[in-house]
């Protein structure tokens, strides 16, 4: 019965994939200046820049971003800034929010994962909307998309329909019940618009974030340490610690993030300081969990 069910579910889900026919077209009113610059926050925070911007190589902002390196081959993130030939000029806000919440382009077809809408789907229409906002009113750019570079099979769009049964469940994270509203707002923040898992939990083999083994750190691409108490050094951490970490990037040692946590920073610097004290809260609160093995070193001839 449950296979039966799961095979009905694959079959919609491929259906699905062409049920739009195209963008439906943006709104011909100005957008709302408050909720453009709550969108400018939560862009800063869910660091699209990061992708979506070749910063190396002074790219236009937003315009389209460096191969993003992985096992399954580069993704490239496109050109999301609103000009209508190359970016998303003619997107209405649901067709914003069809690739925020449900990983689906303009046509309807299956976004991948690479694009981090499996923590996106968590976040509110009133923060999407916010979003959609902001990028209406960010500086648009000509340059074209690069085409997804990606092994088979997963070169072929459609068969993401598994993947998705498998490993996504749309929709905005529910609050849960018994926790107190900072920390259920620490836990959003974290779990969708700064999507810390999709750095700091372990992935399977087919590219999904173990949850299970949520926040333990991650071996493979995008490497980032266990944050969990079961790091030493993270579980010294105060929340004040971690508060100034999200603030400044530096650790109670007096070093400063590097890396990608260093870019995740110049977001988490821009939200409130009650934002930030939320997820500080939301952090310490993770169970601990053992960093995972780093790999096994390629082994060394025996000298002779
Ligand atoms: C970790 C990298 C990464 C981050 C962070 C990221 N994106 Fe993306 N995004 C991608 C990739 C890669 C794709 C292309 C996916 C594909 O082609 O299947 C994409 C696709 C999209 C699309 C669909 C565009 C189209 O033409 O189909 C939208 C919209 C989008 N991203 C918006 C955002 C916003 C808004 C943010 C910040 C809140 C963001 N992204 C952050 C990697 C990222
Ligand atoms: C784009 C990937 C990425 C995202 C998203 C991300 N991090 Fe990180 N994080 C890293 C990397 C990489 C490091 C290691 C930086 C270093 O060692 O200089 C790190 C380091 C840290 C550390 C310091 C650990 C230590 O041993 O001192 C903490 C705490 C942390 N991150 C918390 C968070 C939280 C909380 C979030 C979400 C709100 C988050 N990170 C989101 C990549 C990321």
């Amino acid at each position: 019965m449950k296979i039966r069910l799961t095979a009905a579910a694959v079959l919609s889900a491929l259906l699905c994939a062409s049920c739009v026919s195209g963008p439906s077209g943006a709104p011909s009113t100005p957008p709302d200046a408050a909720s453009a610059a709550r969108g400018a926050v939560l862009a800063a925070a869910g660091d699209c820049r990061g992708c979506h911007t070749d910063t190396k190589a002074k790219g236009p902002e937003l315009a389209g971003g460096a191969a993003i390196k992985t096992g399954f081959g580069n993704f490239y993130a496109p050109n999301i800034t609103f000009d209508k030939d190359h970016g998303i000029g003619t997107w209405s806000e649901a067709d914003f929010a069809r690739a925020m919440r449900h990983g689906k382009g303009a046509h309807g077809e299956y976004l991948y994962p690479a694009f981090p809408y499996p923590s996106f789907t968590g976040m509110t229409d009133g923060d999407i909307g916010d979003l959609y906002a902001y990028l209406r009113t960010a500086p648009t750019s000509a340059q074209p998309s690069k085409a997804q570079d990606v092994k088979f099979p997963f070169s072929v769009r459609p068969l993401m329909a598994f993947w998705r049964v498998l490993f996504f469940r749309s929709g905005a994270l529910a609050p849960v019940a018994g926790q107190s509203a900072e920390w259920n707002r620490g836990r959003y923040l974290s779990e969708t618009v700064v999507h810390c898992q999709e750095c700091h939990s372990p992935r399977n083999l087919l590219g999904a974030i173990d949850k299970a083994n949520g926040y333990s750190g991650n071996v493979d691409e995008p490497k980032a340490p266990n944050i969990t108490p079961g790091n030493k050094t993270v579980a010294a951490y105060t929340v004040d610690n971690l508060v100034d970490l999200l603030d400044t990037g530096m650790t109670p040692d007096g070093d400063y993030m590097g890396g990608e946590m260093a870019t995740v920073v110049e977001g988490t610097t821009k939200l409130s300081a009650a934002d930030r004290h939320a997820i500080a809260v939301y952090v310490k609160s993770l169970p601990a969990r053992a960093s995972k093995p780093a790999k096994p070193k390629a082994p060394v001839k025996a000298a002779s």
